[in-house]
């Protein structure tokens, strides 16, 4: 199938890239790089030894996507465009709104003229906020307490009213838990801009040194012991997902939600200890105070995506450990390492 990625010089993108061309799919990039690297582009070539198509283009701008709609003529499109900072929403949320909401309005209009039917979509676990219970299905309740959260929420009603409002379209939406890792070759991985949020791009920027410590966000929530849990995914079997899901959506209802994480959490304490021994380096850590609205643990179930794309995750979190370092080690300073 020819697929168009919007993203896909970013982080999750590039993986999925990765999984749909050594799958035999055509791909097509467009990315702003406001959050992604051109280097990605030769990074996939490399590991793949295909062709890969790619626009440095915005998905608000309407005549570039209607070039791409045109030129390449995309039967799908996986859509990972976005902003994804949680702090910045709240400090600018109309720029998520513009980005993330306007952004994809843009694109499912272009979809629309090119009478392109077929999208899925990038969503996150954070659209369902408080835990009800757990682990979360796909019919939790939603509540997110953030813009972020809220624009990736308004995303997946908008594609699916865009889906109900012509016959043959079809819109499928990947809740992901907390994808981390990297591709086993070690060439592409996650570089976030400036000081990472998220704990494992911050864990591996202090093992090769560029961070002195580590602060960990809380020592007593109601957990093991004390550190918050999440459901770890390896970027692969998220990337494999979305493989799983073009290649099924022919038969899946017209809208369906799948959640892809593994449906077991790892706390702050061990996961910091898997990547000491896949490293082989100290991090050091510093207890401070919880983040601002962080919930103690949430995991997953993906008994849906188990059973309606023949989907399960591969890798646990030592290997995703293990390919972190791998990646952070041999690209110290990410894509603007000298060492390729
Ligand atoms: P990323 O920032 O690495 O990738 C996003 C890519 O989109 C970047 O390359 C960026 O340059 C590009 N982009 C941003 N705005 C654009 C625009 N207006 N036009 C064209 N390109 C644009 O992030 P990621 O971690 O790979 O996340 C991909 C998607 O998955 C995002 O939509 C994110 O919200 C979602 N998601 C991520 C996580 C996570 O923990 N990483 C979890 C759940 C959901
Ligand atoms: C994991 C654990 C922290 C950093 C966020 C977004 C969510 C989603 C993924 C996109 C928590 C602790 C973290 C640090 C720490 N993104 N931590 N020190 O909070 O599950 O989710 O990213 O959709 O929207 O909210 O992931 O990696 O930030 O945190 O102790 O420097 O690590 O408290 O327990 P989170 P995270």
């Amino acid at each position: 199938m020819k697929v168009l990625v919007t993203g896909g010089a970013g982080y999750i993108g590039s993986h999925t890239c990765v999984e749909l061309l050594d799958a035999g799919h055509e791909v097509f990039i467009m990315d702003n790089l406001s959050n992604g690297h051109e280097a990605v582009i030769n990074r996939i070539h490399n590991i793949t030894n295909c062709e890969i198509g790619f626009m440095n283009a915005d998905i608000r701008n309407t005549s570039s996507l209607d070039n791409v709609f045109h030129t390449f003529k995309p039967d799908v499109v996986i859509h990972f465009a976005g902003l994804k900072a949680v702090g910045e929403s709240v400090s600018d949320p109309l720029k998520y709104y513009d980005v993330n909401v306007g952004g994809s309005i843009s694109l499912l209009d272009a979809m629309a003229r090119a009478d392109c039917r077929s999208i899925i979509f990038s969503s996150s676990a954070t659209v369902y906020g408080e835990p009800e219970y757990l682990p979360y299905d796909e019919v939790h309740p939603t509540n997110p307490i953030n813009p972020y959260g809220r624009t990736k929420l308004i995303v997946e009603e908008m594609i699916h009213d865009w889906v109900n409002s012509q016959e043959g379209r079809k819109g499928s939406i990947l809740r992901y838990f907390n994808p981390i890792g990297a591709h086993l070759s070690g060439q592409i991985g996650e570089d976030p801009n400036g000081i990472p949020n998220n704990l494992m791009p911050f864990i591996s920027q202090v093992s090769v040194g560029r961070r002195d410590y580590l602060k960990i966000f809380g020592d007593n929530f109601e957990t093991k012991d004390g550190t918050g849990e999440r459901d770890y995914i390896h970027v692969v079997d998220l990337a494999i997902a979305h493989l799983k899901t073009l290649e099924c959506q022919s038969k899946l209802q017209s809208f369906d939600i799948f959640n892809i994480g593994r449906g077991e959490t790892v706390s702050v304490l061990n996961l910091i200890k898997s990547f000491e021994n896949a490293s082989g380096k100290a991090i050091r850590f510093k207890i401070v105070n919880r983040r601002e609205g962080d919930i103690s643990a949430f995991w997953s179930n993906a008994s849906r995506a188990s059973n309606l794309l023949s989907w399960e995750a591969k890798y646990d979190v030592d290997q995703m450990c293990e390919d972190t370092w791998r990646w952070q080690s041999d690209n110290p300073n990410g894509y603007n390492s000298e060492k390729v």
